[in-house]
């Protein structure tokens, strides 16, 4: 199975029954050298820690994710970890994204902790039942609306709290892409922050539906309009 083939297939797993072999480490290990940024100006580190440094999660082992925070090093992280959360699910390993989780690893210097993808051996299926996604219909999240396949399939992403952030308008050549404000409780709550992240994980679902079409996604910052209540992100080619 690959990236694409994934997006319709994943879910989150929160309940393990074993931790990773050592051999399935080292792959990660290995895949995390590869990993592509979405701005390569932003130092990033991304530490594979085991349960001596991971608390609040049901999981033994994590990715921590350590960044610079400048620019939109929340994209960064999202974008980047995304392509992690692909690998492990595409090589038989149960992840889940956790805003909530802790560690007691400390910061290298110059970054901060933003985020942790933890994972193991999934106790009972790795994949979800085919129709089984709570998720937004294109119609709500396109204004006004046109009919698109890349889009349609992207809003599959994660997003903290299924909250499913992204919204669409179309720029021409290009689709604006900007990030709705959570409600109330979850604005205080730091879901804005998280739904920042998410809005990386969504691009890197582009990129990967791009690529299987036989295109590249380009994205770039464009002369999109102001609309209240939602925060311009970014644009990307047709
Ligand atoms: C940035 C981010 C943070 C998340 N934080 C948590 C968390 O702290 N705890 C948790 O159980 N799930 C967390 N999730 C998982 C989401 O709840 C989950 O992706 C969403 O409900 C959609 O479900 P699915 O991933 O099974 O498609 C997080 C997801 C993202 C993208």
């Amino acid at each position: 199975m690959d990236f694409y083939e994934v997006i319709t297939k994943r879910r989150s797993v929160r309940k393990y029954s074993a931790r990773p072999s050592k051999e399935q480490l080292d792959g990660l290990r290995e895949f995390l050298r590869t990993v592509k940024p979405l701005d390569a100006g932003i130092r990033v580190e991304m530490i594979v820690a085991g349960p001596e440094s991971v608390r609040k999660t049901h999981a033994d082992d994590a990715v921590l994710f350590y960044s610079e925070s400048k620019g939109d090093y929340l994209l960064n992280c999202g974008y980047m970890l995304q392509q992690v959360e692909f690998y492990l699910q595409t090589h038989g390993i149960g992840v889940c994204w956790m805003g909530m989780g802790k560690t007691t690893f400390e910061a290298p210097e110059g970054t901060e902790h933003v985020i942790m993808l933890t994972f193991g051996i999934a106790e009972g299926s790795l994949y979800r039942e085919a129709g089984d996604f709570k998720r937004k219909e294109l119609k709500q999240l396109v204004h006004p609306y046109f009919a698109n396949d890349a889009l349609e399939l992207a809003r599959y992403a994660p997003s903290a709290v299924n909250t499913q952030p992204w919204r669409f308008r179309d720029g021409g050549d290009c689709i604006h892409i900007y990030q709705a404000e959570p409600g109330f409780i979850l604005k205080i709550a730091g879901v804005f922050r998280m739904n920042c992240i998410d809005m990386g994980i969504l691009l890197e679902f582009l990129a990967v539906i791009y690529e299987h079409n036989g295109k590249t996604a380009v994205f770039a910052k464009s002369d999109a309009p102001k609309i209240s209540g939602l925060t311009y992100i970014i644009s990307i080619n047709k």
